[in-house]
C-alpha cells in the first residue's frame, strides 16, 4: 500500500444543542471510520473537527437562559465532546471556531479577498425593532409563514421548511422584546463576490469524482446561477468585520464556520507546541477528505472553494466530498434532549457504543435516505452483528481452545484450504478499495462478507468430526479459521473498535494491528484466551419495552406510551422474523420430580429461565453436571436448548 498524507474533516456541529443519533452518522461517526481505516492502512494522517460556535442561535438561546453567548458555548463544548467520547470517535484534535487562531485566519482570509476585489458593499433594507432599537438578523425575527401559517424564523419556515425575505412574514415579532415594533431599515453589508467564480467552480467540480448525489447537487446549484453572498450580520456575537465603517457587525457565521477546519488545524499545532504544523495539512501537498450532511453540500463544494480560490493562496482544497443523505427514523424520534424521544444517551443505555456504531454505519445514507426503525435494529445486532461476526469468532475460538487449548500450528494446505484464503485475498482488496474511496456501507458488507464466508469454511470442513478421526487435519482447518477470526477482527477495528480490541485480547496478539496483516496467516502454535459472548442478541420482549418507552407516542405526548407491537413481516432475509433461538448457558440442571422422561434446567440466556427437556432417554446429564465438564457433552446440551427455544 502507497502511503499518502490525508486530512480529515467532519462539519463542525453547532453547539447551541447537543447532536442526535441522526447527526453523528451524518458526519463524525463515517469521518472517524474512515479515520481510523487511513491509520491502520499506514498514512499519514490527521481528523480535525470542533465546536461551530456563532451565528444568531447562540445570541438567542443565551438569553433565554440568562448567560452571555461565550458562556453557552464553551459549556456546550465541553458537553458535546463527552458524546463523542462515548461513542469512540477519536478526533486527532477537537477544537473550536471561537478561538484566537481562526480569528486570525479569518481575518487574512477576509483581507485578502478584500484586497483581490472579491468583496462588494450593498445597502440592504433589514429588520430593524425599534423597541430594542437594534437590527434582528437572521434568526431574531419570528412570525407567521405565508406559505403554510407555521413558525417562520428569519428567512426560512420552521414546519414547511420554505424560504422567504423577513419582509414576507406575516405579524412578525422581535424575538428579543416579543413586540411587534418592527420596520424595515436601510444598512450596508459585504458579500463575496461568488458570480466571479462560477467558471473556475464549474471546471473544477466537473473534475471531480464526487458521489451523484454531492457532484451533481452542486452543479445543479452552478447551474441556476450564484448570487453574492452576505458576509456579515447586525449582531454582537462572532468576529467583528475588521474593515472600517463595518466595526459595529460581525462576520457572518457561515464565513468563519468552514474557516474553522484551518483555524482548528491551527489550533491544534499550538496546542503540541508545533506552530507550524498546521500548513503542512492545508499548504502542502496533501488529499483532503470531507464528511457532511447533505444541507451543508453547497457551503463546502461552492461557497468554501470560492472563497480559498479569491485568497490566490496555495490552500488545499477539497478532493472528496463525502455528502450524507438523510437517515429517516420511523418509529421513533432522534432527540437532541432528554424526555423527548431517543437521545445518544438513550440509545447507549439500551445498548453499548459498538452496537449503534454498527447499526448506523449499516444503514449510513451514503447515496439515499434510509430509514431507521427498532424492526430494522434488532435484525442488524441479531442477524448480523451476533449471528454473523458474534457466531464466527465465538465458535471458533471457543472450539479451538476446547480442543486444542491454543491455535495448533497448521498441515499442508488442500484446495478448499486455498479456496478460503483466496477469498480473504479477494475480500481484504475489495475491502480495502472502498475505504480508499470513502465508501464505507460497501467497506462494512464486505467485513460481513468475509465473516459469512469464513463461517461457511469452519462448517463444512466440520471440524467436530475431523478431532475425532484425524487431529492432524483439524489443526490446519482451526489454524486457518483462527487466523479468519483476526483478519476480521482488523477489517472490523474501524467501525467496532471496542469489539475488534476484545477479539485481539481472546487471540493474545500483542502485535500491533495493521491492515495488510489481515490478509496473512500470523498465528500458529499461538495461545489464546477463552472467548466470552460479543454481542446480545434483542429479544421479542425487550424489543417491546424499547419500542413502548421510545415510540414516537412517547416523544410527541411526553408520557408513557400505548405499546403496539408490531409483528415483523417475514423477508427473504428473515423469512422468520420473530423466531427467538437463543444459546444459552446451563447453570443447572435437575431431574423432574413428577416426569421421567424430564430435565429441569435453570438457563443464562441474558435472563435467568427455567426450562424443561424430554431428554433425559438419551442423555445422563446430572451426571455430566456433577463432574468435570466435558466438552462434548456440553455441546450437545447447547444444541438441545437450541431445539427447546
Ligand atoms: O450544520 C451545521 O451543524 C453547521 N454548524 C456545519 C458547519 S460545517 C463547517 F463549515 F464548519
Ligand atoms: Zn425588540
Amino acid at each position: 500500500m502507497i502511503e499518502i498524507k490525508v486530512l480529515v474533516t467532519s462539519a463542525l456541529p453547532y453547539v447551541h444543542d447537543m447532536p442526535h443519533l441522526g447527526n453523528i452518522v451524518g458526519s463524525v461517526l463515517p469521518a472517524d471510520v474512515y479515520h481510523r481505516y487511513l491509520k491502520l492502512a499506514g498514512h499519514d494522517t490527521i481528523y480535525i473537527c470542533g465546536s461551530d460556535s456563532h451565528g444568531t442561535m447562540f445570541e438567542i438561546t443565551a438569553e433565554k437562559l440568562g448567560i452571555t453567548p461565550e458562556q453557552l458555548v464553551f459549556k456546550n463544548h465541553e458537553l458535546i465532546q463527552e458524546i463523542f467520547r462515548k461513542f469512540n470517535i477519536e478526533f486527532t484534535f477537537y477544537g473550536i471556531t471561537h478561538s484566537e487562531e481562526n480569528k486570525e485566519i479569518t481575518y487574512h482570509i477576509f483581507n485578502k479577498l478584500d484586497e483581490n476585489g472579491h468583496l462588494i458593499e450593498e445597502e440592504m433594507e433589514l429588520p430593524y425593532c425599534s423597541n430594542c432599537n437594534k437590527f434582528l438578523a437572521d434568526r431574531w425575527i419570528e412570525g407567521k409563514c405565508p406559505h403554510c401559517e407555521g413558525l417562520a424564523r428569519g428567512d426560512q419556515c420552521d414546519d414547511c421548511g420554505e424560504l422567504m425575505t423577513p419582509q414576507e412574514i406575516i405579524k412578525p415579532k422581535c424575538v428579543h422584546c416579543g413586540k411587534g415594533n418592527i420596520e424595515f431599515r436601510k444598512t450596508r453589508h459585504l458579500f463575496l463576490d461568488l458570480p466571479k467564480f462560477e467558471p473556475w467552480l464549474k471546471e473544477w467540480i466537473s473534475g471531480k469524482s464526487w458521489s451523484p448525489l454531492v457532484k451533481n447537487f452542486s452543479l445543479g446549484w452552478l447551474k441556476e446561477g450564484l448570487k453574492p453572498r452576505t458576509i456579515t450580520r447586525d449582531a454582537t456575537w462572532g468576529f467583528p468585520v475588521p474593515k472600517k465603517g463595518y466595526e459595529e457587525k460581525v462576520i457572518y457565521v457561515w464565513f468563519d464556520a468552514p474557516i474553522g477546519y484551518i483555524g482548528i488545524t491551527k489550533e491544534w499545532s499550538n496546542k503540541i507546541g508545533k506552530p507550524d504544523e498546521w500548513k503542512k495539512w492545508w499548504l502542502e501537498d496533501c488529499k483532503y477528505v470531507q464528511f457532511m450532511g447533505k444541507d451543508n453540500v453547497p457551503f463546502h463544494s461552492i461557497t468554501f472553494p470560492a472563497t480559498l480560490k479569491g485568497t490566490e493562496g496555495s490552500w488545499n482544497l477539497v478532493d472528496n466530498l463525502v455528502g450524507s443523505a438523510w437517515l429517516i427514523s420511523k418509529d421513533v424520534k432522534f432527540s437532541k434532549s432528554r424526555g423527548r424521544g431517543l437521545t445518544t444517551e438513550d440509545a447507549l443505555e439500551i445498548r453499548p457504543v459498538d452496537y449503534w456504531r454498527y447499526v448506523l454505519m449499516s444503514l449510513y445514507p451514503e447515496s439515499d435516505d434510509s430509514t431507521f426503525t427498532w424492526e430494522e435494529f434488532r435484525r442488524r445486532v441479531n442477524n448480523e452483528l451476533s449471528d454473523i461476526i458474534g457466531n464466527f469468532v465465538h465458535r471458533v475460538l471457543s472450539f479451538t481452545k476446547l480442543n486444542y487449548g491454543k491455535i495448533p500450528g497448521s498441515g499442508e494446505l488442500k484446495k478448499e484450504d486455498r479456496e478460503i484464503l483466496e477469498k480473504l485475498e479477494k475480500i481484504h482488496g475489495e475491502v480495502t478499495e472502498n475505504f480508499e474511496r470513502a465508501r464505507l456501507r460497501e467497506a462494512l458488507k464486505g467485513v460481513i462478507h468475509l465473516a459469512k464466508e469464513s463461517n461457511a469454511y469452519f462448517n463444512n470442513q466440520e471440524p467436530w468430526h475431523l478431532v475425532k478421526k484425524d487431529r492432524g487435519r483439524a489443526a490446519t482447518v482451526l489454524n486457518l479459521c483462527c487466523n479468519l477470526v483476526r483478519s476480521t477482527a482488523i477489517l472490523l477495528n474501524p467501525f467496532l473498535p471496542e469489539s475488534s480490541g476484545k477479539i485481539w485480547k481472546f487471540l493474545k496478539d500483542d502485535s500491533e494491528m495493521e491492515w495488510d496483516s489481515a490478509r496473512e496467516i500470523k498465528l500458529s502454535d499461538h495461545e489464546i484466551e477463552k472467548p466470552i459472548v460479543l454481542f446480545k442478541k434483542v429479544t421479542q420482549p425487550e424489543l417491546k419495552e424499547i419500542k413502548s418507552k421510545y415510540s414516537k407516542e412517547t416523544s410527541e405526548k411526553e408520557g408513557p406510551a400505548e405499546s403496539k407491537e408490531t409483528p415483523g413481516e417475514p423477508s427473504e432475509e428473515d423469512p422468520f422474523p420473530n423466531l427467538d433461538l437463543r444459546v444459552a448457558e446451563i447453570k443447572e440442571v435437575k431431574d423432574h420430580p413428577n416426569a421421567d422422561k424430564l430435565y429441569v434446567f435453570k438457563i443464562d440466556c441474558g435472563e435467568e429461565r427455567q426450562i424443561v427437556a424430554g431428554i433425559k432417554e438419551w442423555y445422563n446429564l446430572t451426571f455430566v453436571f456433577n463432574e468435570p465438564f466435558d466438552g462434548l457433552i456440553i455441546r450437545v446440551c447447547v444444541m438441545s436448548i437450541y431445539i427447546f427455544f
